[in-house]
């Protein structure tokens, strides 16, 4: 039915690249209708990482790289559209993160940039973007904002679930039947692993965890890591590099580690925060309990092992499992909320992000007439 296809774009912590999906929200269930990932060049991926820290020329530098990655997210647009044999004319609107380059809730800005408006003009689709602020304004977190979608799409009356998704951060939803729904970031989930293979390995991350596999787990470093107060902090709460980067790494260490034994504990550190996480989230219902996991991490086998091991008996399963691959729940998550945007809905749950109250979230760039 025209009117209900909607392109999802995420680019998440992990800086990676754009996650696309092409996708029908006409019945009760979306559907995914095609997929696409792309990836960041290296220059990209360094000027976008480099924004991460402020430095003289930062505004021109962020404008800059805006419209760089306005040019690939229009790039995953059109190939999603194509790939599903989908006319831009014929999708309602692109629902774009955009970049994470600020997030500091606590001072009242979150800032994603991506050039909006060259993206609806490069693709002659509507945009929706900065879905996080409305939320701010409200005193909430702006994140995360996952959480709705994962309450509409992936909930079962009877068995409690935990959405886990593995980006850079991992952020968890609890979907307790009967109870409210609320979810926050937990604490890195690949960003630490990934900055540190880089570092020794020259990889963007550590395929299938096998790096990891080759080392041990230095148990007074992982005591050193779990020290941060970040994990024991109540939730709302969301993090990200601005907390989360090789510098907190280095400051825990004594010098004496091999860097495969880093990685070991580094994965041991996501795996317990997680696992830590999610049995206080759901507390009695720790024992009959779907995780479904979801983001590239689900990919690590080493790391769903190794969550496998630290949650049971509650079952550790893929999005897939449930029609979904991993990597397309979140770009889905930014279709669903563009979709809202445009019917009017608020998307943002209050008792997960802490804001004062339901949010329409989103601001709308029109197609280009
Ligand atoms: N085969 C794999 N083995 C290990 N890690 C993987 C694999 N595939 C993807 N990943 C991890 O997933 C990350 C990307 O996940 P993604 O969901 O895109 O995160 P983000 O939303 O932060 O961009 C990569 O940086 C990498 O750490
Ligand atoms: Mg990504």
């Amino acid at each position: 039915m025209a009117g209900q296809l909607f392109i999802g774009l995420m680019s998440g912590t992990s800086v990676d690249g754009v996650d696309a999906v092409l996708a029908d929200f006409t019945g009760k269930r979306p559907v995914v209708l095609a997929a696409h990932h792309r990836p960041f060049d290296s220059a990209l991926r360094t000027r976008l990482l480099a924004l991460a820290q402020p430095f003289a020329g930062e505004l021109d530098a962020a404008s800059e790289v805006g419209l760089e990655l306005a040019a690939a997210y229009a790039e995953a647009s059109l190939a999603v559209a194509a790939s599903a044999g989908v006319m831009p004319a014929a999708v309602a609107a692109i629902g774009c993160h955009g970049q994470t380059v600020r997030h500091r809730p606590e001072r009242g800005y979150t800032l994603q940039i991506g050039a909006p408006a060259l993206l609806a003009e490069r693709t002659g689709i509507a945009v929706v973007s900065d879905f996080r602020s409305a939320d701010i304004a409200a005193g909430g977190q702006g994140a995360p904002l996952a959480p709705g979608f994962h309450a509409a799409v992936l909930a079962d009356p009877i068995t409690p679930r935990i959405v886990l998704n593995l980006g850079g951060i991992a952020n968890i939803t609890r979907l307790v039947p009967g109870q409210p729904v609320t979810g926050y970031d937990c604490g890195p989930a690949n960003i630490l692993m990934d900055g540190w293979t880089e570092r020794h390995l020259g990889q963007p991350f550590d395929r299938d965890g096998a790096w990891a596999r080759s080392g041990l787990t230095l148990a007074p470093l992982l005591e050193r890591m779990l020290d941060e107060p970040f994990f024991a902090m109540q939730p709302p709460k969301s993090t990200g590099r601005d907390l989360f980067d090789l510098g907190w790494v280095d400051r825990r260490l004594d010098g004496s580690e091999s860097p495969a034994d880093v990685q070991a504990t580094l994965l041991a550190l996501s795996a317990t925060t997680i696992a830590t996480a999610i049995r206080s989230t759901v507390g009695a219902h720790s024992t009959a309990l779907d995780v479904v996991a979801c983001g590239g991490g689900a990919r690590n086998t080493a790391f769903m092992e190794a969550l496998a091991l630290q949650v049971a008996p509650a079952r550790m399963l893929s999005s897939n499992v449930f029609g979904f691959e991993p990597e397309s729940i979140e770009p889905l998550a930014f279709a669903w909320l563009a979709c809202a945007r445009l019917y009017g809905r608020p998307a943002n749950l209050p008792d997960v992000t802490g804001a004062s109250g339901p949010r329409v979230l989103g601001a709308v760039y029109p197609a280009p007439a």
